[in-house]
């Protein structure tokens, strides 16, 4: 069997095969974060088609977490009953779904990222909300300065996402990703750029980590033994004095320890702008670095075929490959990896299509 094709299993749930979709955010959230049905569950119904995983984009786990208005929210009942639509709606095409539990931290309160005034910070009196860090410095210029956050409010979060998680798997999920990547809060703790505390949640390797490491254990708690526990994190700030892959590779079998079962490795987003490299699956060889510390790793970053994706899987660097904008632009390439795969009315057409007189079924 190609290493695309291997079934991978973490705790009680098992992928059908390697490929699968990272958390896009699409900003299409109706008024109290609620998902617009007609939008998430079509997007989300389509990208799943054939696949093995599908992870649903950043949602925010408190009124304070969002990045924008149109970001998805759970941390009330109502938001559950439609994130139960979109998990539904993945199930029914055959592919597993997961959640990207989120919070914005320094990038809280923003518009989103396209249209009139795209990009902007929401002030307190437009409807914004205060954005939350490790100190009191701004992400980028542009930014609302976040509020230094209390030993009490950081408790909180950590409640806030294991509460998340919880009603994640209640509405039909089977497999929770924490966000610690991308500058959101989580990573903000990590990285000495962000955070400049002197208390236990700073200052040390074991201070700047304790916020990941409480998270992922409050979380594992309120998840059942057979789902697993994704972490995406941004393994380095690309920086010096940032967050670096050494870190992160110290760090993972600590995460493992405490409940995480695959590290979800992409990088940099502490600071803009930043100097990022490129290039085809430029991020794998981190995906590599921390797998050797022990632990599953997804890669991810301009990986576009599947040739590419087998090779890394072929190549070990990486447990899971994820395809981000591809995959919005071609939502067919897992049907078309996997015609056994997909759901019966387009195995029937990827079947025929492709013969030699194309002739549609005898009875249509
Ligand atoms: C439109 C868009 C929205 C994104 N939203 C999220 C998000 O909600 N959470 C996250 O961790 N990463 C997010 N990302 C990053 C992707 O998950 C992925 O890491 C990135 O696009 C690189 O993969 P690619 O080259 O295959 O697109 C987003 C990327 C795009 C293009």
């Amino acid at each position: 069997m190609d290493p695309l094709s291997t079934p991978f299993t973490l705790r009680g749930t098992t992928v059908r095969h390697r490929l699968a979709l990272p958390p896009m955010s699409t900003y299409q959230a109706l008024a109290g974060n609620l998902p617009n049905p007609a939008w998430h569950t079509g997007h989300y119904a389509s990208r799943s088609a054939g696949m093995g995983l599908v992870i649903v984009e950043a949602t925010a786990v408190s009124p304070q977490a969002p990045a924008t208005p149109q970001d998805l929210g759970l941390w009330n009942d109502r938001q559950a009953e439609g994130l139960a639509q979109i998990a539904a709606a993945v199930t029914a095409a055959g592919a597993v779904p997961a959640l990207q539990l989120s919070h914005a931290g320094r990038k809280a309160s923003r518009t989103r990222p396209w249209g009139p005034g795209a990009d902007a910070p929401i002030a307190p009196d437009e409807g914004g909300w205060e954005p939350l860090g490790p100190s009191p410095i701004p992400f980028a210029d542009g930014y609302r300065t976040p509020r230094e956050m209390t030993p009490d409010q950081i408790g909180l979060t950590v409640q806030q996402f294991a509460a998340a998680a919880g009603r994640a798997v209640h509405a039909g999920f089977r497999a929770v990703e924490l966000h610690a990547g991308h500058g959101r809060l989580l990573h903000s703790f990590l990285s000495p750029i962000a955070n400049r505390r002197t208390d236990a949640y700073g200052a040390t390797f074991d201070g700047r980590t304790l916020l990941l490491r409480q998270a992922v254990r409050a979380v594992r708690r309120a998840l059942p033994d057979d789902v697993p526990l994704l972490v995406r994190m941004s393994v380095t700030d690309h920086l010096p004095g940032g967050w670096t892959l050494e870190d992160t590779v110290r760090l993972a079998p600590l995460l493992a320890a405490d409940g995480a079962d695959l590290i979800d490795c992409t990088s940099g987003g502490i600071v803009r702008p930043e100097p990022r490299p490129s290039g085809p699956a430029w991020q794998a060889p981190y995906a590599r670095a921390v797998r050797q510390a022990g632990i599953p790793t997804a890669a991810v970053g301009k990986i576009t075929t599947l040739e590419q994706a087998g090779q890394l899987l072929a190549d070990g660097d990486c447990d899971l490959v994820l395809m981000g904008r591809q995959l919005l632009a071609d939502p067919m390439l897992p049907a078309r990896h996997a015609p056994d795969l997909a759901p019966a009315p387009y195995q029937r057409a990827l079947a025929t299509i492709g013969t030699a007189d194309g002739q549609l079924a005898p009875e249509l």
